[in-house]
């Protein structure tokens, strides 16, 4: 049967790894979505830095690709807020799934991305936004959707990570782990967005944004970064049993700040926090993720595994690429009702 076609926006680290992996793996793709996967085009910036991928597909015309009658789904690995954003409202306009990994892009429009998809009747899909490989945003959307969520904490950074382990394990400061990190490519060449917290914050909006059903954006989120953690604070949570990690906390909350999983408010914050060293959180080490969810029926879940990097990050995209394709195939939409939750959003609980 006709091959489903797909443009690939952007073909980075990520980007080149999503097309090594749909060339790869285009029988198993094929067998698993009942139609072949076909790349129609890469949109790039500089088409000479590309000289790896087949040069007829490359293109500098991202809006032209986007809306193009051969094109049936859209992947979008550009990031950031434009052009990305401008492109995927197109695409849902000309009734194209997308399929993203942008965090700071769902962060800052993800209810109005969502309108537009559901009004479109195609699907908007983008686990490998938050902790990378980690199943999370799929297992929060549908898995627990008939559940009530009371508390999402989880370790969303693997750069901020890696810093407070190493600190931990050599006795460090913040400044010397950093410049290994650096060194050893974990910390990117400007590292603000780590280690300030942003990265993590508009993981953490994407986060209670599915777990409560509550639009939540990265300006509603508390946020305090990593680079004021001293070896000292290391060394003294070690003396009475406990590790420094930087939390992402999203929690249902009732007026008085309780946790009450029935409260009218979600609130969000990232902090550094001390946490008991027999809590499963503080065994994560090195630049992985992991991230503790508590719900009413379903208990307590864990879910870990590789937070960043371009083949995790990659199989992430791959998986939600099958699952649009397959509603595609299906004639269907698994977008689903957008309806929110009637919940406040608070700054902070009072802890
Ligand atoms: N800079 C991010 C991290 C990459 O360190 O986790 C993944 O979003």
């Amino acid at each position: 049967s006709a091959p489903l076609r797909v443009a690939l926006l952007g073909c980075g680290t990520v980007g080149s790894a999503v097309l090594r992996l749909i060339e790869d793996q285009a029988d198993d793709l094929a067998a698993r979505i009942g139609r072949p996967i076909e790349v129609a085009g890469i949109a790039v910036r500089r088409p000479a830095h590309h000289p790896d991928v087949p040069q007829h597909l490359l293109t500098t015309d991202s809006a032209a690709l986007v809306r193009r009658d051969d094109v049936d789904l859209v992947v979008e690995v550009i990031g950031g807020i434009e052009p990305a954003r401008s492109l995927m409202y197109a695409a849902f306009e000309a009734g194209k799934s997308v399929v993203s990994a942008n965090k700071a892009l769902l962060a800052e429009d993800g209810p109005g991305l969502h309108a537009a998809a559901a009004k479109a009747g195609v699907d908007l899909y983008y686990e490998a936004a938050v902790a990378g490989a980690i199943p999370l945003l799929r297992p929060l959307r549908e898995s627990l959707a008939g559940d009530q969520l009371r508390r999402v904490v989880g370790i969303v950074n693997g750069t901020t990570n890696y810093i407070l382990s190493r600190m931990a394990e050599t006795g460090a400061g913040f400044a010397e782990a950093l410049a290994e990190a650096t060194e050893l490519g974990y910390a990117e060449a400007d590292p603000t967005a780590d280690v300030d917290g942003f990265d993590a914050a508009a993981k953490a909006a994407i986060l209670a944004s599915l777990a409560f059903h509550t639009p939540v954006s990265s300006a509603d989120v508390h946020r305090e970064g990593i680079s004021a953690v001293s070896a000292t604070d290391v060394a003294r949570a070690a003396e009475i049993g406990c590790t420094v990690k930087l939390l992402a906390i999203c929690e249902r909350v009732g007026r008085a700040g309780d946790d009450a999983a029935d409260g009218d408010s979600v609130a969000v914050r990232v902090h550094p926090a001390m946490i008991p060293t027999t809590h499963p959180l503080a065994s994560v080490g090195g630049a992985f993720n992991a991230v503790f969810v508590e719900a009413e029926a379903a208990g307590q879940l864990m879910f870990y595994g590789q937070g960043a990097g371009g083949e995790p990050t990659a199989s992430a995209v791959l998986g939600d690429l099958v699952a649009v394709a397959r509603n595609r195939v299906a004639g269907a939409s698994g977008q689903g009702p957008t309806g929110y939750a009637d919940l406040a959003v608070r700054p902070m609980a009072e802890t």
